[in-house]
């Protein structure tokens, strides 16, 4: 009996034990903490305007303020929450601005005191939390503070000075491979080409670029973002990910996920899509993030807030998705920080109404940008810093109507959060899509003219629907659906037919490590079962953590594989689900700089590599230096050994093979070479080690015998 209040003590000990929230699930309220709610009059100053006229200056809102206003979030029906930066920021204006955006880092490990502090944040997770919501937190990896203004870069940790920018510069090298001159940051001048190496490596506008490879940098980035893990943050939002080598990202990815499953996706600046850019090569190949859906912003607002045909926005968006090997995992969005907010641009409310609604049943996660329910509007219809006014509360609007019915919609009809995306009608002023995962479907019909009688092929028994936001109906029958669609309106019909087979909808993280837990959002799971995850050498159970009918945790087993890509199974009563892909990393991530030297490539054009180790098994591209290097960063599972084969192409074509062969181990700093690498042979220590191991088994064995 003791042992059991024990056990009993220690699960209720172990924080937040195993209680999960499926991103696709859900939806995320963006909040700038500045511009929400002044909870604690005590913090404003200094740079604070309390007349909330001077968009520069501090107003007073603060992570006191957003626990007062959780209510009003719950009664939304958010699940998430995604707080500007909250990390402490310089203490000086810059550029006539004082940092109350949270973009001007100078401790990583500690709370902008405007804010709060980690009692706060703590505060904010469990209050949050009784309210099923979870706290994703804007995180800044890529450069601290302005490098020329305000506090000079200026960095701490954890209260002790480190460096500033010009402090660093005096003892900073010139890295012979990249030409990049470089200490705890860069100081390569400010971006002036946005495409290539330079992106990466240079101040975005003027804010100090770290870098990354410098090993007290690494650690220091990823121990404050395990101060906010352990502080219960349920995800991140990563700042500029254009700006950061993806070899590095992933491992930053990659230390984050052996703590918990979080959701972290990034913010990668782009405001349409091209194939002929960086961004293409993130989402086609790499995979390491999921991203904010700048792109389709654009064609959303102008085809609802303007003119534009539904047709030309039905092609764009499809053509978005399929880019995609997660579609449901991009993070939708009308208004943000960044953009002037929709309303501020275009005066159609009702063309507001009907694209809030489209964000809210599109594939991927919807964000409402705080005062998106109140409509709050940018003063003079500006941009950055005027969509940053103060909060408006008022939760009785229709736009609070509409997030609210959506939201919940969302809970109930698994095909919003898992469900694939087809248009089954499309003309210049009317669209309708549907959303359909295993047994249940949606069925969106947007029409932005005048009132129109509409025939739809619709594979749905017979029978008469009611739309949930206006009760508009829709007859059915020998799979052909009639409704008349109103003006100006976005109809949402809900159908919830039975699953009876496992079905996978969502993976989280989607690329997992040896002993990382992983997230399976479904149907039809039942009670319990098997989760099997297969690789072209390998088959293998894994450890189950956690079973619902909805929702399964499990580890990520070690397997072999050289792919990049591993499949995931879920099996019970002798059924079996569909198979969900993976990318999986062999083991502990670090980042390394990969070299190759310029005496091995007899060509030109965009040169690229794959290994044989999964880390590799998708084409990673090369950077050219100036001293005679290709080179790229990666991520590398520590001390493995491996080889690459160089290719040639362009990102969206067929790669050429160059058949050149080189080998590499696992480094800060890896130089390939064409001489094949020795695999470890044991030390005289190991082979001491393992002889004592033999020996001590040999004695148990035989004392268990006698
Ligand atoms: C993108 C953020 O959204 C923006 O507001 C910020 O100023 C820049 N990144 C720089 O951190
Ligand atoms: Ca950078």
């Amino acid at each position: 009996m003791r042992k059991i209040a024990l056990v009993f003590m220690l699960l209720l000990m172990i924080p937040n034990a195993l209680a999960y929230q499926i991103p696709e699930k859900g939806v995320i309220y963006q909040i700038m903490v500045d511009r929400f709610y002044d909870g604690n009059k005590s913090n404003n100053e200094p740079f604070y305007d309390s007349t909330h006229t001077n968009y520069y200056l501090y107003w007073g809102g603060d992570l006191e303020g957003i626990i007062e206003k959780l209510d009003y979030l719950q009664s939304l029906g958010v699940s998430m929450i995604w707080l500007s930066p909250i990390n402490d920021n310089i203490n000086r204006m810059a550029g006539a601005s004082a940092p109350y955006h949270g973009y001007w880092t100078r401790d990583y490990k500690r709370i902008e005191e405007h804010f709060g502090d980690w009692e706060t944040f703590e505060r904010l997770v469990k209050e949050a939390k009784k309210r099923d919501i979870c706290i994703i937190v804007d995180f800044v990896p890529n450069h601290s503070n302005p490098a020329t203004d305000g506090e000079y870069a200026s960095l701490y940790d954890n209260g002790t000075f480190i460096t500033h920018y010009y402090k660093d510069k005096e003892n900073a090298t010139l890295n012979p491979y990249t030409s990049s001159l470089e200490n705890i940051y860069r100081h390569n001048g400010n971006i002036e080409n946005w495409y290539g190496w330079e992106m990466k490596s240079k101040n975005l506008f003027g804010l100090a670029d770290f870098n990354h490879l410098n090993p007290w940098v690494d650690s220091y980035l990823k121990e404050s973002l395990d101060l906010f893990i352990q502080a219960g943050a349920c995800g991140f939002r990563i700042d500029a990910v254009k700006h950061m080598d993806l070899g590095w990202l992933t491992s930053f990815y990659a230390h984050a996920y052996q703590k918990e499953p979080l959701f972290i996706f990034g913010e990668y600046y782009k405001l349409s899509y091209a194939t002929d850019d960086d961004m293409f090569h993130f989402y086609q190949y790499a995979n390491v993030s999921p991203l904010l859906s700048i792109p389709i912003r654009g064609n959303i607002f102008t085809t609802l807030g303007f003119g534009g045909s539904f047709e030309d926005l039905a092609k764009e968006l499809e053509k978005y998705y399929s880019q995609f090997i997660y579609p449901n995992k991009a993070v939708n969005f009308l208004d943000s920080h960044d953009l002037p907010r929709f309303l501020s641009e275009s005066r159609s409310k009702e063309g507001y109404h009907m694209a809030l609604g489209l964000i809210m049943t599109l594939p991927g996660i919807p964000v409402i940008y705080y005062g998106d329910e109140s409509y709050l509007v940018s003063k003079d219809g500006k941009g950055d810093p005027y969509n940053r006014p103060m909060m408006i509360f008022d939760n009785t609007t229709e736009a609070a109507r509409i997030i609210r019915t959506l939201a919940e919609l969302r809970e109930e009809n698994n095909a919003l959060a898992y469900g694939d995306f087809r248009t089954l009608h499309m003309s210049y002023t009317t669209w309708a899509f549907e959303r359909s995962f295993g047994g249940e479907r949606v069925l969106v019909v947007l029409n932005k003219r005048e009132d129109k009688a509409l025939e739809i092929p619709l594979n749905w028994s017979d029978g008469t629907y009611r739309d949930v936001l206006y009760g508009v109906e829709m007859s059915v029958k020998n799979g052909r659906a009639t409704l008349e669609a109103p003006k100006n309106r976005i109809l949402v019909f809900s159908y919830l037919g039975k699953q009876e087979k496992p079905l996978i909808g969502s993976v989280t993280p989607y690329f997992a490590q040896p002993g990382d837990k992983v997230l399976l959002g479904g149907v039809a799971f039942g009670k319990g079962g098997k989760v099997i995850v297969k690789s072209e050498e390998e088959k293998k159970d894994a450890e189950i953590l956690e079973w619902k009918e909805d929702m399964i945790v499990f580890e990520m087993p070690k397997i072999k594989t050289k792919e990049a890509w591993v499949n995931v199974t879920v099996e019970n009563n002798g059924e079996r689900s569909n198979a969900m892909r993976i990318r999986y990393l062999s083991g502990e991530q670090t980042p390394a700089l990969l070299v190759i030297n310029e005496s091995y490539i007899n060509t030109t054009g965009q040169l690229w590599i794959k290994g044989d180790i999964p880390e590799l098994a998708e084409p990673i591209p090369l950077y050219k230096s100036s001293t005679g290097y290709y080179f790229q960063v990666v991520s590398l599972p520590k001390g493995a050994t491996f080889e690459v084969q160089l290719y040639r192409g362009l990102p969206w074509g067929e790669l050429e093979p160059l058949n050149v062969t080189l080998y590499g181990r696992a480094n800060t700093t890896v130089i390939l070479s064409e001489e094949p690498i020795e695999h470890e042979t044991m030390s005289s220590g190991q082979i001491c080690g393992v002889g004592v191991i033999l020996a001590i088994s040999l004695v148990v064995l035989l004392f268990r015998r006698s």
